[in-house]
């Protein structure tokens, strides 16, 4: 069964057998029907945005597709909204703009389902995704039962949460609870976002939305143009100490503060300081606008972006001494 349209990189890998549901019960009944899975050759596919294939996978791909959006609590102030896994991420936001359901929109245009969201706290522009989830629902594979974890219960971090650790491979979401402000809070401290904001008049969530598709599409590239998983590693963070020590070398180099004693920085920027940036080889390639995105011009196979990643990975560890992580989920 043939992945290929299951993934943004686009790469052409297979899976031995392939299940899509859209209603938690025929989860339960193929589950029961079909007991022998071991847990070891199931792997949970949402929309696939954040993955690479490196190989054919021999075991069962589940594909929760759980379409429905609706509100299942009111007051003054926020709405609750409860929200199949399978529905798009971007439709979702602009459908919340619209509705006047405020606080994803600087989460704008990212490539992905609903479900995934809270997998890894996807964030972007000053906000993540985090901040307004107020349940996530799911089914166990282990304890073979629904049940639903509270936010504070998810282990939300940095690009990370309790579904990429203890409950990976394991819980699959089958829905998410927002909750979302009724009257805006904006946040556009992030580069240059409010003057892109500015630019589009009166201060408004769906200028926010405009403002952040408009820096995304002139940066990231289109995965239905041109596969990729948006940023292929995480910004890493080192010690005060390292940056200081970086920073006396590399002045101009970006840092972002991140809690006490450490400091995020710019994996794009130290890809790019490598001379990676516009790199290609064969269909596997650096992009041209954004060092941090790995692309495939066509029939790049998995293992050689993986191949390239780690190439650059080793060459971000020798120049600068600092470990780059994948962000994107290698499979
Ligand atoms: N930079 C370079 N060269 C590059 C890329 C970036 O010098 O090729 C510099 C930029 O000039 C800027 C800094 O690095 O000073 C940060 O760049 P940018 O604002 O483009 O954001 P990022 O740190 O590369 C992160 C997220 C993105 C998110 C943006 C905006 C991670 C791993 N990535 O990227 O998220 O959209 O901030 O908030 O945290 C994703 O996770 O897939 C993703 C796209």
């Amino acid at each position: 069964y043939s992945l290929k349209d299951y993934n943004t990189f686009g790469v052409d890998a297979k899976a031995r057998f392939f299940f899509e549901f859209t209603e938690a019960e025929d989860l339960t009944d193929f589950l029961e029907a079909n007991k022998t899975w071991e847990e070891e050759t199931i792997f949970l596919l949402g929309g696939g945005s954040n993955l690479l294939l490196t190989k054919d996978f021999e075991g069962l791909v589940i594909h929760p597709n759980i379409p429905g959006v609706q509100v299942v609590r009111e007051d003054r102030n926020q709405v609750w909204l409860e929200v199949g896994a399978g529905e798009d991420w971007d439709r979702l936001v602009d459908y919340c703009v619209k509705s006047g359901y405020y606080g994803l929109e600087n989460l704008s245009l990212i490539p992905g389902t609903v479900g995934a969201a809270p997998v890894q706290n996807i964030g972007a522009y000053g906000v993540e995704v985090c901040e307004f989830v107020d349940t996530v629902n799911g089914y166990d594979l282990k304890s073979q039962e629904h049940y639903s974890i509270a936010a504070e219960q998810c282990r939300f971090a940095y690009r990370d949460s309790i579904f990429k650790q203890e409950l990976k491979n394991r819980f699959i979401v089958t829905s998410v609870i927002f909750r979302l402000e009724k009257f805006p809070e904006y946040k556009l401290d992030y580069g240059a976002l409010k003057a892109e904001v500015e630019k589009r008049g009166e201060l408004h969530p769906q200028h926010v939305r405009d403002a952040v598709v408009a820096i995304r599409e002139s940066k990231l590239p289109d995965p239905q143009e041109l596969g990729n998983v948006g940023s292929f590693f995480k910004n890493p963070v080192v010690t005060s100490q390292e940056a200081e020590q970086l920073k006396t070398i590399y002045q101009e180099m970006p840092s972002y503060p991140a809690g006490e004693g450490h400091v995020k920085l710019a994996a794009g920027w130290l890809i790019e300081q490598c001379g990676w940036k516009g790199h290609r080889e064969g269909d596997a390639g650096v992009h041209q606008h954004q060092a941090l995105v790995l692309v495939n011009y066509g029939q790049a196979s998995g293992a050689e972006i993986h191949q390239l990643s780690q190439r650059i990975a080793a060459s971000v560890l020798e120049k600068f001494s600092v470990e780059l992580q994948p962000e994107a989920n290698i499979l």
